[in-house]
Parts: C-alpha cells; structure tokens; sequence
C-alpha cells in the first residue's frame, strides 16, 4: 500500500495556504487522518452529465492516492443507493452521500471553535471523515455522528475504526439530533436543512453553537451559525454561502408533471418590477427563500422555445407564472400567497439598504418560529411560523 503522508501534508499545506486551515490541531488532524480510508469502496466522478466510477481495487494505487487527495467534493454514493463497485461504467445519478471538499470540511470546522474537552453532534456522517477530523483532536467519545442511511453508516464506522476511531457513530434521522448522548457544545450538520430543528437547540448546551446550511433551493443557502440560550432559544446570523445536499427526511419533492394545471387559476396579471432571471444569483435566491418560504424555483420552456420561469409553493397552493413579454416579464399569481410580490418588496428594500451580504442577515430561533432579519427594517424581517 502506498503511504499517504506525502499527499496529507500537502492538502494540509494547500488548505492553510487558501486560509481554510488555521488551527495547529485541525493541520495536524488532516496531516495524519488518511482520507482515502473514508473513500472506500470507490467514488464517483464527474464526467460530462455522468458519473464515472473509480474504485480503489481497479484503479492504480498512486492514482487512487491522488483522486483522494483532490481538493473537491468526491461522490461516494447515487441515488440513495449505487457504489462504485456496483456499477458497471459510467452512469447517471443523483449524489446523494460525499466526501465533502476538505475546504468546506476543515472551514466549518473551524467555525465551529471546538476546544478541547467538548462533545460535538454531527448530522450527516457520510464517509467519516469529518467526524475522523474532530475525533482526532476531542478524542473518539467526544464526537457523536448520525447517518440516515444505514450502508453508509456502516462504511463509515468501518473506516473510522480502521483510522483508529472507535466512535458514536448512529444510524438515525439526525433531525432528531441524537438525545442519549445530550447535552452537546456543538453541533455541526453536513447536509443542509429548511429550518434549525429544536431537537438541536435542547440537546446543546446553554452557550453551545449550531452550525447548519440553511435552505431548500440546492444554491441561494447559507451557513448558519447560532449559540444557544438559557431559556431555549438560539441567536446568531449567517457567516457565508454554502450549499450542501438536502437532509433526507426535509428534502424538497420537486415539482414535476403537468405545470399548467397548476398555474390554471390565476387572480393577478401584471408585469414584473424585477425580473424573475434574477433567483439565477446566490442572494436574490436566498432572500427569495426567507421571502417565499416554501416556494420552489422551476425552469422550464414553451413549445416555441420561449423561456417560462415558476415559482411554486405547492403546500400553500400558491404560484407565480413568468411569462416573456417583449423584453421583459410579466407575472401571473395564483392562490392564497402572492409569492412574487413578497419576493419583490425583500428585493426592492435589500437593493434601498445598498444589497448587504449573507452576512448581515441575522437569525433568532426559538421553539415556534426562525425570525431572520437585515438591520431594523421592518421589509427585511421574516418570520416563519412553526405552529
Ligand atoms: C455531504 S454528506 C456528509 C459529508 C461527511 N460529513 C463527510 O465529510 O464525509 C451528507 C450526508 O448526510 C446524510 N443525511 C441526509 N439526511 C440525513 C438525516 N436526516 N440525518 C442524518 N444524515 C442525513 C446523507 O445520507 C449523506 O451521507
């Protein structure tokens, strides 16, 4: 087997170089936990629309060494199902287990701000080999992780004892956090989910700090961060973009089929005031999604070719249609929630208030709503009702 310290070093040497890595813990953790354990029995990757499988058996030991040692998220599972081993060339597929980039990894690691002696939750086990970096410096009983999809779990486990880590590692829905082990000073979610579940909040520890991606849309979501109270609620705000695959159990259905019986009835016409093309970049999406929460962004074309754009909150029955008018749009709302014009009047006030960043936008949590909010404006607050 070839020795893969060369390649450790050296992705630790990279990450600290792009300012991801800065702890001397966290380096040495990625300069000794050999991530092509966590890999096994292969990866995807990304080919042009299909996923090529490489495994370790098949592949050459050096290129195996060097596929794992890419800075980039490496697939390890499609459709809730296929391995790498199990297919036979190159197929299509939804990723729905990874190795998270080591970028990502060791950054929200280090947002967490783990100091010694603490207990972590991780939500989202996936190969292991983010709870193999905590593990290293907490120790194997100071990190509890849960995966939802039991193969994946046991690769997982197998890896991390073979890295040397005999850990809590739980098959479960880690939207219910994992209460036997509560009280946690962290808890830290590698998938990402519409709201912070209150399970989190009461398994963590008064000062203790939530770390998840929050949102629906696969972009416009954001990296939450949140400390937790002594009455039961948590505050905090966003500290960047992210984007991680949904958790399983709040994943989105998306909207398919016959579109225009769903847009059959609507109750206002009229052109937009901002056009729809905009929830292609990051913020309008995410203030899209505070706005709109609930509604889904759908793409698609009429038979002449022309471009048709929807908004859809299929809960709530509610629609908006855009339809290309000339050069510009006009829009047709349906149902109880006119989803466009919440959408607009946060666009319009975030664009007076001088387009802030994700990171202005505050977050309190409590037991029955998520309150996001930019500065004091009253149009750039948010509440979303649990009950
Ligand atoms: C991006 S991967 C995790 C990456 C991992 N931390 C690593 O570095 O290897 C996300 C994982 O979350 C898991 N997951 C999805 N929904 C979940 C849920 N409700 N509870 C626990 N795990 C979940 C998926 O099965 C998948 O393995």
């Amino acid at each position: 087997m070839n020795d893969s310290a060369p390649h450790r070093r050296h992705l630790a040497a990279r990450l600290a170089e792009d300012s991801a890595l800065s702890s001397p813990w966290l380096r040495a953790a990625v300069e000794e936990v050999p991530r092509e354990l966590f890999l096994r029995p292969g990866v995807f990757l990304d080919d042009g629309g299909l996923w090529r499988p490489v495994t370790e058996a098949r592949t050459d030991p050096a290129d195996w060494l060097t596929t794992a040692y890419a800075i980039d998220t490496l697939t390890t599972q499609l459709d809730g199902h296929l391995t790498a081993d199990e297919a036979k060339g190159p197929v299509r597929g939804v990723p729905t287990s990874s190795s998270t980039t080591p970028a990502t990894v060791v950054g929200m690691i280090e947002a967490l701000g783990l100091e010694t002696g603490q207990r972590v939750l991780e939500i989202g086990t996936g190969t292991g080999y983010s709870a193999a970096l905590m593990c290293h410096h907490l120790g194997e009983d100071g990190v509890t992780t849960v995966e939802v999809d039991p193969e994946v779990c046991a690769r997982a486990d197998a890896a991390l004892e073979a890295a040397g880590f005999s850990t809590w590692t739980v098959v479960g829905d880690g939207l219910l956090g994992h209460p036997r082990r509560a009280p946690y000073d962290r808890v830290i979610a590698t998938c990402a989910v519409r709201r912070i579940p209150h399970a989190w909040v009461r398994q963590t520890r008064p000062g203790g700090v939530i770390l998840t991606t929050l949102g629906s849309w696969p972009y416009g979501t954001g990296l939450a961060r949140v400390t937790v109270h002594e009455d039961g609620t948590a505050e905090g705000g966003f500290i960047g973009r992210s984007s991680f695959m949904q958790a399983r159990a709040q994943a989105v259905v998306p909207v398919a089929g016959d579109l225009s019986a769903r847009t059959a009835y609507p109750d206002s016409e009229r052109a937009v005031k901002v056009p729809p093309t905009v929830l292609d970049e990051w913020m309008p999406a995410f203030l899209a999604q505070l706005a709109s929460p609930g509604a889904q962004f759908v793409r698609a074309a009429r038979g002449d070719g022309a471009p048709l754009l929807y908004l859809f909150d299929p809960e709530r029955e509610s629609f908006a249609e855009f339809v290309a008018d000339g050069d510009g749009w006009t829009v047709r709302q349906g149902g109880p929630v006119a989803l466009w014009d919440a959408v607009e009047r946060a666009l319009g006030a975030w664009r007076a208030a001088g387009t802030p960043d994700i990171t202005s936008v505050r977050l309190h949590v409590s037991g029955t709503r998520h309150t996001y909010r930019i500065g004091d404006d009253p149009a750039l607050r948010w509440e979303h009702h649990l009950a």
